[in-house]
């Protein structure tokens, strides 16, 4: 079928043609922006799951929320290479000063605005460079110590007069936080943490990797208590064929009910897989009608384009060593693999294999679910680890 009418959205990040099973998480969000108007105090949400369940989908989501309800919104994402540390913290002062521009309106500039922006700027000279375009004096000594712990916290103290004098909240939005580095996740959670104390008008907002509740809580205890934690996954399997009928229906194309079934079994209602599967699938079709040969060859093509892109992109990140310990967790049919017995199969003590399991937890590939497991962060990852080891024999 024409492929420029193509609904599908298979991408990363990429709102798809209708956002279905996730009302849940987009009406808590409505609930933390009805209590902010009303100055009344509530725990962030943190969205945690495995690769391409949609959390950043969702994030966006609640970015527009509270975009319309006129909140200043700053949006970040961790990155691991000590480059990406610095990108995130430029981008951060960077965002800031774009956002708190929403504070000026009118043609006065009230004094608690005044100093809001005046910390703004130096926040801007001291991690990121940037000025303001508006004629306002850096407020000296303050949000200027160069230690972002300090800094931050500085900052949203001196934000918040204005904010609550125009009945805004700051919201930093940020995705994969398990790659922030520790020195500001700290200042991320801290200042989380004291504008509870203090009723300042600020949230932060996070998605990241099964293993961002440990992370957040290995580098501030209080984190446990501090967020609204969303586990974020597959879909249920009405919620997956509602996210490939409606889109068709849409635009007057229909799914043979054996067609619908595969694709949705198949993908395990993976959103990412969905997506995939059923772009292919359109592409395939004649007429109107997805019949079960297209979506048999829609799979067929699909799985190419995973093994292509969404699969070896992680493979590509891992040593020898480290794609030695992927292979032996492939093993196990369960979804998670005991630590000590992969280092069985790879016939060394487990101490051996820490480094090689450190590694991969680092790249985000795998995830330890609880002490002494160890699990895939990307579904269906494991066939495509045997389908992989299966190569490299042959080679
Ligand atoms: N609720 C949903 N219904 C249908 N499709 C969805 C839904 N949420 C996300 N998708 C689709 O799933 C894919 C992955 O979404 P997204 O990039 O947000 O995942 P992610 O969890 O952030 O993945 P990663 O951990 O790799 O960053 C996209 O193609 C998107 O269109
Ligand atoms: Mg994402």
């Amino acid at each position: 079928m024409h492929a420029e009418l193509n609904p599908y959205a298979p991408g990363a990040g990429l709102r798809p043609p209708v956002l279905v099973g996730r009302s849940a998480e987009v009406d808590a969000f409505d609930l933390l922006v009805a209590r902010s108007r009303r100055a009344m105090a509530s725990r962030s949400i943190v969205l945690h799951g495995l690769r391409g369940v949609g959390k950043t989908v969702l994030l966006n989501q609640f970015r527009s929320q509270a975009d319309a309800a006129g909140w200043l919104v700053v949006d970040v994402e961790g990155q691991l290479s000590d480059a990406g540390q610095l990108v995130t913290r430029r981008r951060l002062a960077r965002e800031l000063a774009l956002a708190a521009r929403r504070l000026l309106r009118g043609r006065t500039v009230s004094e608690a605005v005044r100093r809001a922006l005046g910390t703004v700027r130096s926040f801007g000279a001291q991690f990121g460079g940037v000025g303001l375009s508006v004629e306002i004096e850096p407020v000296a000594g303050r949000a200027d110590s160069g230690v972002v712990e300090i800094d931050l916290e500085e900052l949203v103290e001196d934000l918040a007069p204005a904010l609550r004098e125009q009945q805004r909240t700051l919201a930093l939005f940020v995705d994969e936080l398990q790659d922030v580095e520790p020195g500001l996740l700290a200042a991320l959670l801290s200042v989380q943490h004291r504008a509870g104390q203090r009723n300042w008008p600020f949230l932060l907002i996070g998605a990241g990797l099964p293993n961002v509740p440990a992370t957040l809580t290995a580098a501030k205890s209080y984190a446990e208590r501090l967020f609204d934690y969303r586990e974020i996954g597959s879909l249920p399997t009405a919620a997956a064929a509602e996210a490939l009928v409606v889109p068709a229906e849409r635009a007057g194309v229909s799914w043979d009910p054996s067609a619908l079934d595969l694709v949705v079994d198949t993908s395990s209602g993976y959103p990412y897989f969905l997506q995939t599967y059923g772009a292919a699938a359109w592409d395939l079709a004649e007429d109107r009608r997805i019949t079960e040969a297209d979506a048999v060859a829609g799979l067929e093509r699909g799985n190419a384009e995973l093994d292509a892109g969404f699969f070896p992109g992680r493979w590509a990140t891992a040593t020898p060593a480290e794609r030695q310990y992927l292979v032996a967790m492939s093993d196990d049919i369960e979804p998670d693999s005991s630590t000590s017995t992969v280092a069985e199969r790879l016939g060394v003590a487990p101490k051996a294999t820490s480094q090689a399991r450190h590694n991969l937890i680092r790249k985000g590939i795998v995830y330890a679910p609880q002490r002494g497991r160890i699990a895939f962060t990307v579904p269906h990852m494991r066939d495509f680890v045997r389908r992989q080891a299966e190569l490299d024999l042959v080679d």
